[in-house]
């Protein structure tokens, strides 16, 4: 899926190249899943680096793959077809990584953009921040850094008395003193490209763990004299990274909080933001109301006023204006304005309810055209249909529409009235105002106007129970009904049974 990127203001901060470094195996994930593909908040950890980084109009995005390249490559091709996918074949470190990137762009010239793949909570704001912070002091390296309470196994920033950064020395490489600076790496560079593939090729791996690190590109550009800077982000949260599963649960919590925040903020009412999730990719109207146990997920948009929940999901899924969607799950949905869903409702792809329609509880809908006004409201499936507006379906309907080779639609004109209890075998059509009879199961098209019964006649066997069940409960009720009294624990003959049933 892709979403519409923010268009960058005239005079924003851009750069030339976006580099992504998402080779890394993420071993600490323990997943057959690659690091940067986890999701949360409605995008990949990757999607979300790369929508952060779109308003910087970059004309080149790279992104590294290494392990799991098949699959990060894939997902690339849906969610951000123009960037580049460069395999590093081996996973020789971040300054390695960035280096491969730039082979891959020979021509590339001017700032570029080297960020970590998983930083899912970084910001646009922070990125434009963090270059116009680049191009003001004339940088040739600038690295994003931010002051954490706890900066166990971050990279920190070293700086000299008068606060110019010095070096950027990773936990198993630094002093103890070293270790106890709070200032860490965020794992963002802006840098001018040129000047990146001069130091990264001399870079060496003589550190803990053999690899090229991209941080110890900043010390040799600061000994040679070169202008560098480091800019702390304003919130730290932003930079947070993602190693494993208990990270990518708060991460999520914190990318589910900024979402809600910015909602609240714009006239949504959110009852309980702690069980409410909403993906970055939903929208929610003015007054509409999240009741606890809502999930937004994907492109879905609610519309104002409207009121959702509880534990309600909706999927792609469009709610017009002042409906109301209680306890249902709907994937790929169109709600129309003031219609009302559920409790208990399942609105499958295709479904598409028109104004003041009511899908109520126990139905099922599924490529269903519902017009305005109409209703549904219990105990139904509703397959490959289309229905009228101000028609009436009456309760226990299902709509047969799979021959067992292919499915049928089924076509109910305006202002019908359809008995409880109906099967509509498709290919079938009911014409406006038509009437059907409960029970019927109707095989062949109803005439505009005409009832419908196709229904076996009743038959009453009268005495049945009298000469079959007698001394129950029954038997006495019935001969009471009658005027008679049933001889307790009585029991005809057979003779009498076989003269008498039928
Ligand atoms: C890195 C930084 C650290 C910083 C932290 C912020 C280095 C050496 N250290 O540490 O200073 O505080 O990020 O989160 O960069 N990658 C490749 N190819 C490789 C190795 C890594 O593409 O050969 C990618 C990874 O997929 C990842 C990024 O580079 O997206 C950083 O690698 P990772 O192993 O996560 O580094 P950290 O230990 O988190
Ligand atoms: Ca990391």
């Amino acid at each position: 899926m892709t979403h519409p990127q923010p268009v960058p203001a005239p005079d924003a901060p851009t750069v030339a190249a976006v580099v992504v470094l998402a080779a890394g195996q993420g071993t600490r994930m323990r997943s057959s899943t690659p690091k940067v593909l986890h999701p949360l908040g409605g995008r990949s950890m990757l999607g979300h680096v790369l929508a952060a980084a779109a308003p910087l109009a970059a004309g080149r995005t790279v992104v590294v793959v290494g392990s799991g390249r098949d699959q990060v490559a894939a997902h690339l091709a849906q969610v951000a077809p123009e960037a580049l996918a460069v395999v590093q074949e081996e996973q020789l470190g971040s300054g390695h990584a960035a280096e491969v990137a730039l082979a891959a762009v020979p021509d590339l010239e001017g700032s570029v953009l080297v960020v970590n793949g998983d930083s899912p909570l970084l910001t646009s704001r922070t990125l434009t921040g963090l270059v116009a912070a680049h191009d003001a002091a004339g940088s040739v390296f600038t690295v994003l850094t931010a002051e954490v309470e706890d900066p166990t196994g971050l990279g920190r920033i070293v700086r000299d008395d008068r606060g110019a950064p010095q070096a950027i020395v990773e936990e198993r490489d630094a002093t103890d003193e070293q270790r106890a600076l709070r200032e860490v790496n965020a794992g963002v560079y802006v840098a001018d490209a040129g000047t990146l593939r001069r130091v990264l090729a001399g870079l060496g791996r003589s550190n803990a763990q053999g690899e090229q690190y991209l941080t110890d590109a900043l010390a040799p550009l600061v000994a040679g004299g070169a202008p560098t800077a480091a800019v702390r982000a304003e919130d730290p949260d932003d930079v947070l990274g993602c190693n494993d599963r208990v990270e990518l649960a708060a991460r999520r919590r914190a990318l589910n909080d900024r979402v809600l925040d910015g909602l609240m903020r714009s006239g949504v009412t959110v009852v309980d933001p702690l069980t409410t999730w909403v993906d970055v990719t939903a929208t929610v109207g003015r007054d509409a109301v999240l009741e606890p146990g809502t999930h937004l997920r994907g492109v879905t948009a609610v519309g104002d006023a409207a009121h959702v929940g509880p534990d309600t999901t909706l999927e792609d899924t469009e709610v017009g204006e002042g409906a109301t969607v209680v306890r249902a799950h709907a994937v790929g949905a169109r709600i129309g304005v003031r219609v009302s869903v559920g409790p208990f409702a399942y609105l499958r792809p295709g479904t598409d309810l028109g104004a003041g329609a009511k899908v109520g509880t126990f139905v099922e809908t599924k490529n269903a055209q519902v017009g305005e006004g109409a209703k549904i409201p219990h105990l139904s499936y509703v397959g490959d249909a289309t229905i009228g507006r101000g028609t009436n379906i009456g309760a226990a309907t299902v709509f047969v529409n799979y021959d067992g080779v292919a499915k049928h639609r089924t076509t109910i004109g305006e202002h019908a009235r359809t008995g409880a209890d109906n099967m509509f075998v498709a290919p079938v059509t009911v014409g406006d105002g038509a009437y059907t009879a409960a029970g019927s199961v109707i095989t062949s098209d109803v005439p505009p106007g005409a009832m419908a019964v196709a229904r076996a006649p009743q038959r009453n066997v009268a005495g049945w129970v009298r000469r079959r069940r007698s001394g129950t409960p029954a038997a006495e009720a019935a001969a009471a009904a009658e005027g008679r009294t049933e001889a307790p624990g009585a029991d005809p003959s057979e003779s009498s049974r076989a003269a008498h049933d039928s």
